[in-house]
């Protein structure tokens, strides 16, 4: 709950703190061992520490500050792609989990029904795996938070811009969301949520 507590979006990083490499990897494996829908991992991370693509980037993410000021920014790409349950790709996941061959089918079947009964119909591809990395958003600004860093989540940019700007394949891959990560430069703000009442509902 600490973490939860003192993470908050934070707008004014000090651009003259960095994160150690030894945490930048901390949370680089909290992003690994997020968890993804029947395990298909259809994510890539890029970690941007230089200056210079930064300042590249910042004016794709409606010139935001936290873009240049943070220590690292961590784009989110998802690859729609791997997912169609055609792809080899999909096969080759659910074989590493090592099951009986029938086993390995049925769950490749399971997959397929899905994503067209349930997912295809109402999403596209890149919005589903984009839900997957709003998980690894989450996880990596808590792992920063509990480790001291803060963090802002950054879904304020032009997407075709920002993979212009850092070069990015869009063949297999796609923006979904920004971290930008680094330590405060002024006071966490007081905390705005409507009650908990309003929200929860017990059955
Ligand atoms: C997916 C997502 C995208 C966001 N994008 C931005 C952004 O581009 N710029 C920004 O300053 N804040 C951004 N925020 C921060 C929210 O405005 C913030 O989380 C919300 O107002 C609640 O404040 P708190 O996180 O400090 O509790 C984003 C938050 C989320 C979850």
């Amino acid at each position: 709950m600490k973490a939860l507590n003192v993470r908050h979006a934070c707008k004014l990083f000090d651009p003259t703190k960095k994160i150690p490499k030894e945490r930048v990897d901390l949370l680089l494996t909290a992003a690994h061992l997020s968890p993804t829908s029947f395990g298909m991992e259809a994510w890539k991370f890029i970690v941007i520490s230089s200056d210079a693509v930064k300042k590249t980037l910042r004016p794709a993410c409606w010139d935001q500050p936290q873009i240049t000021d943070a220590s690292h920014v961590i784009v989110i790409l998802t690859n729609p792609d791997l997912v169609d349950p055609s792809n080899a790709y999909v096969k080759a996941n659910f074989e590493r989990r090592g099951l009986p061959e029938d086993a390995t089918t049925a769950y490749i079947e399971r997959y397929r029904t899905h994503m067209e009964a349930e997912v295809f119909p109402i999403m596209s591809a890149y919005a589903w795996c984009s839900k997957q990395c709003y998980i690894v958003l989450a996880n990596i600004m808590t792992a920063a938070a509990s480790e001291g860093i803060d963090s802002c989540p950054i879904e304020g940019f032009e997407k075709e811009w920002v993979e212009k700007a850092l070069n990015i394949d869009t063949g297999p891959h796609e923006v979904a969301v920004i971290a930008a990560l680094g330590y405060r430069a002024k006071a966490q703000p007081k905390r705005i949520r409507h009650s908990i009442e309003r929200l929860v509902k017990y059955m």
